[in-house]
C-alpha cells in the first residue's frame, strides 16, 4: 500500500478525532456538519478498500457518545437508537421493500411522518406523573444527569398531565424528544448577546447543546430552550402499539410535540409529501434537517428490530445541507442603486445543497462588526430556498491569528467618491448619483419584470450604454436611436428593432408600475399601487405634503418623509422631466367621477358610520372630487364622524374644524347636486 494512502487516513483520524471532541464535549465545532461527514465518508471508503488501515481507535469503529466529565452518569432503561439515512426516494422505497421481505407475505405497512428536529436528544423520566430525571442521549446506553438543567426548559413538564382533565399519568413514562432552539429565540439571544458584547453563537444546535450541558442550570435558565417529544422509551402501566396513538397520547398529556407530525396509509402517501416538507423548511418556528418517516406499528417494529443501532422500522430522510463552512478568501463591496455599500464575502468555493458556492452577503458593516468577521477567517455559510447565501459568522476558534479585520472602503470602489455614513446611520452609501455602477442597478431595475417590464432591454445592454456613455440615467434609455444601437457590439438590426418596440410599449405602463420602476427606498408594488390609487398622477405625488403622502393607508411616517425627499431632490426631478419629455405615461387610469361637488374638500374619517364602511364613505368623497386624509389639521374641512370616535374628534373641537355625520355628507353631495 501507498504511503501516502496510510498517511492520509491517519490524517483523517486525527482530524476527526479532534471534531468529534469538539461537537460532543466542548460543544464548539470548528467545521460544519457536511464537512464531517465527508472527512468520515472518505476514512469509511479508505477503509473498505484498505481493511488493514482500520485501527481499534478510528472513529469508524465506534458509535458517537456525547458523555462529558462533569455529570453524574444514568443508565437508560433501554438503548436510546438511532436511525439510519435516506437520500431519496428510491432509498425509501428500498427501505420498505427490505421490510416487507421480513415480514409475513401481505403484511401493510402504514406510518407516521415527522420533523427532523435539529436539536438533541433528551430523556425524560416521570414517575407517577413527576419529572424525576432528565439525561442526555450520552452513549446510547448511558448518558449525563441534567436535571437541574431540563427542570429550567419550560417546554417540558414537571408534573403530568399538565391538564388533569387528560386522564391520569402512568405509574412510569420515560419519554425522548430533542431539545433545540425555535429559530426566532435562538435570533433573539444572538441579540441579546451583540447588546452584551458577549460573542454570538453561529449554530443552533450546538448552542443548545452547550446550554443543556451547563455546569450551572442558573445559566441553563438565561437561554430560551424548548423541547419536542416524539416517543416513549420505557414505560409502566401504559399500553400503546401505534406510534401514532403515542404522539397523541404524548400531547394529551401536555408534552410539545411537533404539529406538523402526520399520519398516513401508505409510503406512496409519504412520498408525495416530501416536496411540501422541503419548501415548507425554511418557514417552519424549528430548524428541521429532514423528515423522519415511522412504521406505525410497534409489534411490527419489534419484529424488525435493529442493525447496530438503527431500528428497521424508522428512517430519517436528510435534506441537503444548508449550511457549510469555508474561508473567506476576500472582501469585495457591491454597490446598489440607493448607493448603499454591502460587503460580500469572496469564498473558497464550497457545495451547499446542489451548488458551488463561492460568495456571499454579509449584510451589512454592523454585522461584520458584531460578528468580529475577519478575512481569513473560517465562516459557516447558509443557503437556504432561494435566499442569496449568506455569511452567518466566523469560527472564532479555527483562527490562526492571521486574520485581517474588514474595514468600509474609504473610496466608490466604482467611482472613486468619497463614501459617506449618516449620523447614527448603519450603512455607508456612495453619495454621488452618477456613480456608473448606482446608474446600472438602478437601470436594471428599472426594466425588470415588475417595474417597466422592458422586453429586449437587458443588463448587458444597459452595461454597454453606460460604458459608452450614451444613457446617464434609466430614462435616457428612452432617448437612445437606432444608430446609436447598431453601434453597438452584438447589435443587429433585429435587436435594436426588439429594444426601440420595448421602449415603445413601456410609455403606456400602468402608473403604479413607473411608480415601482422609479426605485424609491421603501416603495415595492403594493405601496407604488397605494399611492397610484390616492393620487392619481406623478405630478400629484410630486406636490404632495409628507401629510397628505402619510394619510395614505398602509403608508407610515418614515416612508411618508423618505417618498417626499424623494420627489423633492432636484436629480430625482430630472429623471422625471426627461420621462415625461419622452411620453411615458405618469397618470393613472381614469377614475370614476361623479361630480365635482366636494372639490378642494379635504375630509378625515372617525368612527364607525351607521351604513356606510370607511371605504365606500372614501370613494364617495374621492368621487365627488374630495380627499380624505388620516390626521386632522387646520386645513381639514370636515371630520366625518361615526360611532365610538377616537381622537380625532377631539383635534377637530380643538381647531375648531366643523364635524358632520354621514346625512350630513350626503346632504352636502345632495345640495351642491341640485344647485347645479
Ligand atoms: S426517532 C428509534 N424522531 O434524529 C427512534 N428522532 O438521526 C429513533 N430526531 O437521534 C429516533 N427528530 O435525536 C426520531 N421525530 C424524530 C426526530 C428524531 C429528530 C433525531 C434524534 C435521533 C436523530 C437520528
Amino acid at each position: 500500500m501507498q504511503d501516502d494512502i496510510i498517511r492520509r487516513a491517519a490524517e483523517l483520524r486525527e482530524q476527526l478525532h479532534e471534531h468529534i471532541y469538539r461537537y460532543n464535549v466542548l460543544s464548539s465545532p470548528i467545521v460544519s456538519d457536511a464537512e464531517y461527514d465527508r472527512l468520515y465518508n472518505e476514512l469509511r471508503e479508505l477503509e473498505a478498500e484498505y481493511p488493514e488501515l482500520i485501527t481499534p481507535d478510528s472513529p469508524t469503529q465506534r458509535a458517537g457518545s456525547d458523555l462529558s466529565e462533569d455529570f453524574a452518569k444514568v443508565r437508560h432503561p433501554g438503548p436510546i437508537l438511532s436511525l439510519s439515512n435516506a437520500y431519496s426516494v428510491e432509498d425509501l422505497q428500498a427501505w420498505e421493500e427490505r421490510n416487507l421481505k421480513l415480514l409475513p407475505a401481505g403484511t401493510e405497512l402504514t406510518y407516521t411522518l415527522e420533523p427532523k428536529l435539529d436539536g438533541l436528544t433528551i430523556v425524560l423520566t416521570y414517575e407517577n406523573g413527576l419529572l424525576v430525571q432528565g439525561a442526555t442521549r450520552g452513549n446510547g446506553e448511558i448518558g449525563d444527569d441534567v436535571t437541574p438543567n431540563v427542570r429550567t426548559i419550560r417546554a417540558i413538564p414537571l408534573r403530568i398531565p399538565v391538564d388533569k382533565s387528560k386522564g391520569e399519568a402512568p405509574e412510569r413514562l420515560v419519554v425522548r424528544g430533542e431539545v433545540m432552539y425555535l429559530k426566532q429565540d435562538f435570533e433573539r439571544l444572538n441579540q441579546r448577546q451583540i447588546e452584551q458584547e458577549l460573542p454570538t453563537f453561529i449554530n443552533a444546535r450546538n448552542a443548545a447543546s452547550g446550554a443543556l450541558k451547563q455546569k450551572d442550570s442558573r445559566v441553563t435558565a438565561t437561554r430560551p430552550l424548548t423541547a419536542f417529544i416524539y416517543g416513549i422509551v420505557d414505560s409502566r402501566g401504559l399500553a400503546l402499539d401505534k406510534q401514532w396513538d403515542i404522539l397523541e397520547f404524548l400531547r394529551d398529556m401536555g408534552f410539545q410535540v411537533a404539529p406538523e407530525s402526520a399520519f398516513y396509509p401508505t409510503l406512496s402517501d409519504i412520498i408525495q409529501q416530501i416536496p411540501t416538507w422541503e419548501s415548507r423548511r425554511n418557514q417552519l418556528e424549528y430548524e428541521i434537517d429532514g423528515v423522519v418517516i415511522k412504521v406505525n406499528d410497534l409489534g411490527i417494529v419489534r419484529e424488525l428490530g435493529v442493525v447496530g443501532k438503527d431500528p428497521r422500522g424508522a428512517v430519517a430522510y436528510k435534506f441537503a445541507a444548508q449550511e457549510a463552512s469555508t474561508r473567506l478568501e476576500s472582501v469585495s463591496f457591491n454597490v446598489g442603486r440607493t448607493g448603499r455599500v454591502v460587503p460580500n464575502a469572496n469564498l473558497q468555493p464550497v457545495f451547499i445543497g446542489g451548488v458551488t458556492v463561492s460568495s456571499a452577503t454579509l449584510h451589512n458593516f454592523d454585522f461584520v462588526r458584531n460578528l468580529d468577521i475577519r478575512v481569513g477567517d473560517t465562516v459557516v455559510v447558509k443557503r437556504s430556498g432561494d435566499v442569496i447565501p449568506y455569511v452567518v459568522g466566523p469560527i472564532v476558534e479555527a483562527r490562526t491569528g492571521d486574520e485581517q479585520p474588514i474595514h468600509p472602503p474609504e473610496r466608490c470602489p466604482f467611482c472613486d467618491t468619497p463614501i459617506m455614513q449618516d449620523e447614527g446611520a448603519v450603512d455607508y452609501y456612495c453619495p454621488n448619483v452618477y456613480c456608473p455602477e448606482r446608474v446600472y442597478r438602478q437601470a436594471d431595475f428599472f426594466v425588470s419584470r415588475g417595474a417597466m417590464d422592458l422586453d429586449g432591454v437587458g443588463g448587458q445592454t444597459i452595461k454597454l450604454l453606460i460604458e459608452q456613455g450614451i444613457i446617464k440615467d434609466e430614462a435616457d434609455l428612452f432617448s437612445v436611436t437606432r444608430e446609436q444601437l447598431l453601434e453597438l457590439e452584438g447589435f443587429a438590426e433585429k435587436k435594436a428593432d426588439n429594444f426601440l418596440a420595448g421602449i415603445e410599449a413601456a410609455k403606456n405602463r400602468p402608473l403604479a408600475q413607473v411608480i415601482t420602476a422609479l426605485g424609491i427606498d421603501g416603495v415595492g408594488s403594493t405601496i407604488a399601487t397605494a399611492l397610484a390609487n390616492a393620487l392619481g398622477s406623478i405630478d400629484a405625488i410630486e406636490a404632495a405634503s409628507v401629510e397628505e403622502i402619510d394619510a395614505i393607508e398602509g403608508i407610515g411616517d418614515v416612508l411618508a418623509q423618505n417618498i417626499h425627499d424623494w420627489f423633492a431632490d432636484p436629480y430625482h426631478h430630472g429623471v422625471l422631466e426627461k420621462l415625461r419629455a419622452a411620453g411615458v405615461r405618469m397618470q393613472g387610469e381614469a377614475r370614476v367621477v361623479a361630480g365635482d361637488q366636494l372639490a378642494g374638500m379635504t375630509f378625515v374619517l372617525t368612527g364607525t358610520l351607521p351604513t356606510l364602511t370607511r371605504d365606500e364613505a372614501a370613494a364617495l368623497i374621492e368621487a365627488h372630487g374630495g380627499k380624505v386624509t388620516s390626521s386632522v389639521s387646520k386645513k381639514t374641512s370636515y371630520v366625518l364622524m361615526g360611532d365610538s370616535p377616537g381622537s380625532k374628534a377631539d383635534k377637530a373641537r380643538q381647531l375648531g374644524v366643523p364635524i358632520i355625520g354621514e346625512d350630513d355628507l350626503r346632504r352636502l353631495v345632495r345640495a351642491a347636486e341640485t344647485s347645479q
